[in-house]
């Protein structure tokens, strides 16, 4: 019989991991059985229960969960312990947690040929997304990493615990941004966070990691002129490392993107 994995999220009826993943394990050639699990708020605890009970090996969790993962997993990944944030879950004798979504955005932007060493990475927003990432942009040999959040008292504190990142407001800005990458939730809702338009048209790179729709900030980079990218890539490549965690197999994503980029 097939191995069950599955997403948990609010809402997941949308979520393009089922595919994904059943892509990877075709590729691979793998047979496993991966599902939407769409949980109440408040009821993330019981709903991973279950379905570890009913015989689930591991689940990726989306919004609104990943800070409820974080605190249900026994075991925990220095980089999900970094994000107080899980994403992915493999459920064995102890549950453990990883965060594989700051290497996802990581190997996404490698493949747009954005050279992260040495360079000048703005990101926008202080929550689980920018969190999850962080660690990963550090790592990466970024020159300076600055988190910039509507409220600025939250980007601070995050920024305490990462070496090398300093934190703020959105108006005292300089225009010195190589990469400018929204971690924030506003497109979602059909709103921009508030970068600057000088701070975002000296960019070389506008990226949200929001997918499937152009957000109102990719939009005002396409129009300053900045080469602007969705997260679809960033969604790929975090369900290719769920998949390593899960199988010891990393499978191939460039013919998984292509595929979903043609849809
Ligand atoms: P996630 O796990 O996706 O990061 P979250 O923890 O709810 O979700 O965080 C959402 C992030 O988007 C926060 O940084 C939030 O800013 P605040 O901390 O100031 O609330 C940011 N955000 C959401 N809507 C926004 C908007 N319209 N403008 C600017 N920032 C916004």
């Amino acid at each position: 019989m097939s191995e069950r994995y599955a997403v948990i999220g609010q809402p997941v009826a949308h979520s393009k991991s089922p595919w994904i993943h059943e892509q990877f394990a075709r590729a691979s050639g793998q047979s496993i059985d991966y599902g939407l699990i769409e949980a109440p708020l408040g009821g993330f605890v019981r709903a991973a229960d279950e379905f570890r009970a009913a015989g689930g090996k591991g689940l990726n969790v989306t919004l609104p969960f990943k800070e409820d993962a974080y605190q249900y997993c026994a075991q925990l990944s220095p980089r999900a312990r970094d994000a107080r944030a899980v994403n992915t879950i493999r459920f064995g004798a102890e549950t453990f947690g990883d965060n594989t979504d700051g290497v996802g955005l990581v190997r996404d932007l490698a493949s747009l040929g954005a050279e992260l060493r040495g360079s000048r990475v703005l990101l926008m927003g202080a929550g689980g997304a920018a969190r999850g990432v962080l660690g990963a942009l550090v790592e990466a040999g970024v020159a300076r990493v600055t988190i910039a959040n509507r409220n600025e008292t939250k980007a601070r504190e995050v920024a305490t615990r990462f070496r090398g990142v300093s934190a703020g407001g959105y108006e005292a800005l300089k225009p010195e941004f190589d990469f400018v990458i929204n971690a924030t939730s506003a497109g979602l809702s059909g709103n921009s966070p508030g970068v600057p338009l000088d701070v975002l048209s000296r960019a070389k790179l506008a990226y949200d990691m929001v997918y499937g729709m152009e957000t109102p900030f990719l939009a005002a980079a396409r129009a300053a002129g900045v080469r602007a990218c969705d997260g679809l890539g960033m969604l790929v490549e975090q369900a290719a490392e769920s998949f390593f965690v899960w199988r010891g197999v990393r499978p191939d994503t460039a013919a998984v993107l292509q595929e979903l980029r043609g849809r």
